[in-house]
């Protein structure tokens, strides 16, 4: 069944990575898809991620953080994705202040403009595993202990407490996930402050040096675009959500050089160099990571469907025909 057809649906940030991938599935299915973004700088905003469906979709170029914008945007909407956000990491230790206006005071503004102007659309919000800082045990449930890291992962903390708030006291219908590393088409790919499983790919395809710091031992969890959307999509329709939070991530650890040496292999280009961690990103380091995805599994029936090594094919296949486009 197609839930999304002739359905109104607002994309906050999608113009970035995550949204625009999901603005393309919406609009294939029917929907009227608004997205609101505010191009910020050193970001993933690209008007050309949206191209095939530029004529389907409306675009605002405006910022979440305005309430006479947002209270106007979000009359007749049935979802909305919340994915607008400062993603920077380098951005979020230097300018600590521009994370909690963004993150913070930008889902207040969203959230009262539902309150006020259409309490009866659903709420889908993309936090980050980064919320649980330092992992205590293997994979991370959902129950596993709070202790964000960084500013950033403390914002997007702060975002799901709001709108969980929003869903309790306001009864604003809302489901958060926590989400790993994402990796796909469409992110950006100037510079490595934020998306490293992107970045690698730059690299391999420049046949350049892949920087892995330390041993490159430490596990993370990948997950292609196209599952994501999938899981976003999922969690917006489902009626078990709201109120609920879920990991969204492939479960699969996987180190950063076995990463490396795997898109090496598959691009045929680039090489490993070993470097020590710079002071900033040892402190920002939480170590090893991977999801438990079985209460998503069990309660709405996603897992994630894209093998590595096709994600990987993927991507360097979209990248070698736009290159122009993103570096
Ligand atoms: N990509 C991942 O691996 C990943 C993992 C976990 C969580 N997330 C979350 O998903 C969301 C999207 O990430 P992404 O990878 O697509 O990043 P991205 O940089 O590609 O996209 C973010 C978009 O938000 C827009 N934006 C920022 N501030 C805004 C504002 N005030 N008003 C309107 N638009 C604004 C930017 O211009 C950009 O287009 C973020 O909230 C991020 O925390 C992403």
């Amino acid at each position: 069944m197609n839930y999304f057809k002739n359905k109104n649906v607002l994309v906050t940030g999608g113009l970035g990575f995550v949204g625009s991938n999901l603005s393309i599935a919406l609009a294939g299915k029917g929907a009227n898809v608004l997205i609101i973004d505010n191009m910020l700088p050193r970001q993933g905003g690209n008007l050309f991620n949206i191209e095939p469906v530029k004529d389907k979709v409306k675009v605002n170029i405006s910022d979440i953080r305005n309430p006479i914008s947002m209270n106007h945007l979000v009359k007749g909407i049935d979802y909305v994705f919340h994915i607008a956000g400062q993603v920077n990491h380098v951005d979020s230790v230097k300018n600590p202040l521009n994370d909690l206006s963004i993150n913070v005071e930008g889902t207040l503004v969203l959230m009262e403009a539902l309150r006020t102007n259409n309490p009866d659309a659903k709420v889908v919000f993309t936090g980050t595993r980064g919320e649980y800082g330092s992992s205590l045990k293997l994979p991370v449930a959902e129950n596993h202990r709070i202790n964000p890291i960084g500013i950033y992962a403390i914002t997007n903390f702060a975002a799901e407490r709001i709108i969980l708030t929003y869903n309790n006291l306001h009864k604003i219908k809302s489901v958060c996930l926590r989400i790993t590393n994402t990796y796909g088409p469409r992110h950006q790919m100037a510079h490595d402050e934020y998306g490293v499983f992107n970045w690698f790919i730059r690299k391999a395809i420049d046949d350049e040096v892949i920087p892995i710091f330390g041993d490159g031992r430490i596990l993370r969890d990948y997950l292609y675009i196209d599952d994501l959307v999938s899981a976003l999509l999922m969690a917006a329709v489902s009626e078990k959500t709201a109120g609920e939070v879920y990991n969204i991530g492939s479960g699969i650890p996987l180190s950063f050089i076995d990463l490396a040496n795997k898109i090496i292999e598959i691009a045929g280009s680039g090489k490993v160099n070993h470097t020590e961690f710079t002071s900033e990103r040892k402190a920002l380091e939480p170590g090893d990571y991977y999801a438990d995805i079985t209460k998503i599994k069990k309660e709405l029936g996603w897992e994630p469907i894209v093998m590595l090594d096709k994600g990987i094919n993927e991507t360097l296949k979209y990248y070698r025909k736009n290159k122009n486009k993103y570096w």
